[in-house]
Order: C-alpha cells, then sequence, then structure tokens
C-alpha cells in the first residue's frame, strides 16, 4: 500500500489516491491560513443525533462528583461539581455503536429548582468527525423536557461552529443514571 506526501500538514496527506479532506491537527501557519480563507469558504449546516449516557453508579461510573460543598445542603444539590467522560452513542441502547463522548463538568448552579451548569466537549471518534469537537457550554434545566444550550465553538471540520444543542430524556433509572437525547444543529465553515 502506497502512501504519497504531498505538503506537509495532515490536511494534504493522500493515501491510494483518495485525499482528505478534512484539515485537523495542523501547524499554526496552516491555522492561520485556513482562517485568512475564512471569508471565501461557504457556511455549512451539519446536524448530529445521538444519546448521551451519564453513568454514576455500579462498578464503571463514567460521571463522578469531585466537589461538593461543605456547609450548605439543599434539595437542588447546588454546589455539587461532578466530572464526565460520558459515551455518546448511535441508539439509545448501551451496546450501541459508539460516535464520540462527552468530555466536561457539570456542576448544579440553581438554589431553586435543578438546573445545572454544562460545560462539556463533544469529541467525536466516528467517521468524518472523527478527531473533531463541538464545545457546549449552557443552562440544563433537567426536568424540563427539551434544554437547549448552545455551542459555542467547535475544532477540526466543526471550526468556528455555533449553533443549538436540544437535550430530552430518554431515560433514567433510582440510582441517577440516565440516558439523554441530543439533537445538534451548528453552522461551521
Ligand atoms: C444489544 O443488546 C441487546 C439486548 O441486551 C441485544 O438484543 C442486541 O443484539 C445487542 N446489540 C448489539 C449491537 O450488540
Ligand atoms: C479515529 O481516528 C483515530 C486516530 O486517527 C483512529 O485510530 C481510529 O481508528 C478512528 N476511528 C474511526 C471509527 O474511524
Amino acid at each position: 500500500m502506497a502512501k504519497f506526501y504531498i505538503g506537509l500538514t495532515l490536511c494534504s496527506i493522500v493515501l491510494m489516491g483518495q485525499s482528505f479532506v478534512h484539515c485537523i491537527d495542523q501547524d499554526p501557519l496552516a491555522v492561520e491560513d485556513w482562517f485568512k480563507g475564512m471569508n471565501t469558504m461557504k457556511e455549512k449546516i451539519t446536524k448530529l443525533h445521538f444519546y448521551f449516557h451519564d453513568i454514576v453508579s455500579g462498578k464503571s461510573p463514567t460521571a463522578m462528583r469531585v466537589a461538593q460543598p461543605t456547609s450548605y445542603t439543599s434539595l437542588t444539590g447546588f454546589g455539587n461539581v461532578v466530572m464526565a467522560d460520558d459515551a455518546l452513542t448511535a441508539g439509545p441502547e448501551p451496546n450501541s455503536t459508539i460516535v464520540g463522548r462527552a468530555q466536561g463538568i457539570y456542576a448544579s448552579a440553581s438554589m431553586v429548582d435543578l438546573g445545572f451548569l454544562m460545560t462539556m466537549n463533544l469529541a467525536f471518534s466516528d467517521g468524518d468527525f472523527n478527531g473533531s469537537s463541538l464545545s457546549l457550554l449552557g443552562r440544563n434545566p433537567v426536568l424540563h423536557e427539551y434544554r437547549e444550550m448552545p455551542i459555542v465553538g467547535g475544532s477540526g471540520v466543526f471550526r468556528m461552529a455555533r449553533g443549538i444543542a436540544t437535550a430530552k430524556t430518554y431515560s433514567f433509572n433510582l440510582l441517577g443514571d440516565a440516558v439523554v437525547e441530543y439533537n445538534v444543529i451548528v453552522s461551521h465553515y
């Protein structure tokens, strides 16, 4: 199997005659070129659909509390901070194909209702999006049917992304595990 390297960046590697059009891991000069060329590029819209598995119980939880208030307790869990590395899958079943991971922090930020501050990187590992990420920052009132949260940026194929994530709880159990359906729509270059 022959490999032909044209240019210096991963972006321009041609393997078996097929060029990789998705530019990630570029050096700073290549990033600058890309950035300066942005005004000649067309903005693209991408829709994503996946399930987020927040597993807090059992032998292998993927989300765990890392901080809590020492002198305050509330029904809303105000002040609890959870670090997560939650699987994102194509379907709702636990054994469904993994398409990425939600890596980041969610924290109870409301004293009056259940409302999380979400600061998550959605790190994709599947297909065209492998190696690219979206950054989500928003308020998640978990008892609402639909929670709308801003996508504030992205990397790789999602450079300069802006968009909206809509979360809807698919299932949960009394131990606190939850499966959440995510629809994401982003514009990016
Ligand atoms: C996932 O698990 C269900 C039931 O536990 C099973 O019926 C199904 O075949 C499994 N799917 C895969 C892709 O392994
Ligand atoms: C994603 O990319 C990594 C690193 O380039 C590679 O090892 C992995 O096999 C890829 N996964 C898929 C599903 O394409």
